[in-house]
């Protein structure tokens, strides 16, 4: 692949004629390389792979162990779970999809490097607790500068604080053996749960990237990829500032709406209206429309806090001090339903859990997912296992190891005292047995058609049920003899 470097007005212009000219002819990727097997990388690149089967696609890691899961001949030990990737994967792996953790070779191959690590919110020094670590997505930029014997385009896969790409371009044409590279942001919208649907049918699909020739042509380059399978009007150009920041406002936005919905639950309680019949009532309005208005314990996943505390930060860095104020009360809104979670269960068990069994049905952050990031039901977990509360955890894709090591995690108390309150079990009866309550934390389908008959006879009495996704019918729970309480309804 050759990249034109012309600079001047006149040459630029009689570039853009012979590219229009030639137009679709310029830049065809043949093998694409993406660094980070995760939750986006794994299930992105296996749905390139399974609609391209021309590209050559080879997803890297460091982790070893999460390559083999992804190389596991089981396709029941892949290490993402997400209904109907086993199939995309069966069908394009050792074709054209490949797992690797040779991740210098792969970069060498590849004519187009997805970056797809983790950029989580920063644990340390400045901007700690709030602006977004890149201490990956910098490593990686070094790599693929010191790894490139050819051009190549570099696609921001990873949510990114708005301007990153100056960064990772500034890396790459520094250290990069004076090789062209060209910079693309190509944000994820897919939603854990739904990701293979999501992939396969977009709303739409982002790039941003250089209004220059050898920008547009590095754009055209991965419209033709997605081209192949998604609508060409799904597919937005914009420039990489604008793609960059639509991602961190897209979950800025969809988180809003839930603490929203949230807050509207609080004053439900309070008043005795419903909060799904106003959610119903408000969501038929076409300007507000139905979607994500379902109140809960409260939002969680790796994303939506992540990415608007990293907004709030920037917004601070620019002395956007109301703006930062406005977003941040989205997250403190969170936090403050899932205490009112935990604090309703402590008060209807007479103020004391001390020593009490308490069920959770669900540790995902939602159904349909093993992922546990910033899931509700470690902060309510948390605030009654500090009020002294055995629990005992059923989640049918969350391992037992995962739950502990989600707890060790926020430091709270010691991980011997952690596994000597909480025991997680493959049974949600064995879960309820002898429970004082039971709360249920994840929207599993499965909850919705348990035996709530035999439950309400395997608990002590009275039978507490918290239902923190209102997956449950009320009037039905109250008839089977529990004590029903829902979020944002009167208590049954
Ligand atoms: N999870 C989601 O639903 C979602 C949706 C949209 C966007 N995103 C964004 O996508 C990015 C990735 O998220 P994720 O959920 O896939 O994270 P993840 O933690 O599941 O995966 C990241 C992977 O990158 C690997 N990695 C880190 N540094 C590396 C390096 N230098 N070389 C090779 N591998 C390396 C890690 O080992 C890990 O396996 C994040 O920026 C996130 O904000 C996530």
């Amino acid at each position: 692949m050759k990249m034109a470097s012309h600079t001047g007005k006149s040459l630029s212009r009689a570039f853009h004629v012979a590219f229009k000219k030639s137009n679709h002819n310029h830049v065809k990727v043949k093998n694409i390389c993406c660094i980070g097997a995760g939750y986006v990388g794994g299930p992105t690149m296996s749905v390139i792979a399974q609609k391209c089967p021309e590209i050559k696609v080879v997803v890297v890691d460091i982790n070893q162990e999460r390559i083999d899961a992804w190389n596991h001949e089981d396709l029941s030990q892949l290490p993402v779970y997400e209904p109907g990737l086993d199939k995309v994967v069966a069908q394009a792996r050792g074709r054209n999809l490949f797992f690797s953790t040779d991740v210098n070779s792969a970069i060498e191959e590849a004519d187009m490097v997805f970056i797809s690590v983790n950029t989580p919110t920063k644990t340390y020094g400045e901007g700690k607790g709030m602006a977004a670590d890149l201490k990956w997505v910098e490593l990686c930029a070094r790599q693929i500068a010191e790894a490139s014997k050819s051009d190549k385009i570099v696609v921001e896969k990873s949510t990114l604080p708005v301007r990153t790409a100056q960064a990772v371009k500034d890396i790459l044409h520094n250290t990069g053996n004076g090789l062209n590279f060209q910079i693309l942001s190509n944000p994820e919208f897919l939603a854990e749960g739904t990701a293979i649907p999501d992939l396969e049918n977009p709303d739409r699909v982002l790039i941003g990237g250089d209004d220059t020739p050898e920008g547009r042509e590095a754009i055209q380059a991965l419209v033709d990829v997605y081209g192949t399978w998604v609508p060409r009007e799904k597919i937005l150009t914009t420039n990489v500032w604008s793609s960059e920041l639509s991602k961190l406002t897209a979950n800025a936005f969809l988180a809003q709406r839930v603490s929203s919905i949230n807050a509207i639950s609080e004053l439900c309680e309070a008043t005795g209206a419903d909060v799904e019949e106003v959610a119903k009532a408000i969501g038929t309005d076409s300007r507000i429309g139905s979607k994500f208005l379902k109140a809960s314990v409260g939002f969680g996943g790796s994303c939506f806090q992540k990415d608007i505390l990293n907004m709030v930060y920037i917004c601070r860095n620019y002395q956007l001090n109301e703006v930062a104020d406005y977003w941040e009360q989205v997250i403190k809104m969170n936090d403050h339903q899932k205490v009112r979670f935990a604090k309703k269960i402590i008060k209807n068990l007479y103020n004391t859990v001390s020593g009490k069994k308490i069920a959770f049905l669900g540790w995902a952050f939602k159904k349909d997912t093993n992922d546990t990031r910033e899931s509700a039901a470690i902060y309510v977990a948390d605030y009654l296992l500090s009020e002294r509360a055995n629990i005992c955890v059923y989640d049918p894709k969350v391992p037992k190891e995962k739950v502990f090591t989600d707890l060790d995690y926020l430091n709270t108390r010691s991980s011997e005292e952690n596994r000597k309150l909480v025991s997680v079990v493959n049974d949600p009866y064995e879960a309820c047995k002898g429970a004082h309550a039971v709360a249920i934390l994840t929207e599993w389908d499965e909850f919705k058609i348990l035996n709530w008959e035999q439950i309400n006879d395997l608990m002590l009495k009275p039978a507490n049920l918290f239902d923190g996704r209102n997956i449950l019918n009320s009037s039905e729970m109250s008839r089977l003899g529990f004590r029903f309480h829902a979020i944002g309804k009167a208590d049954k």
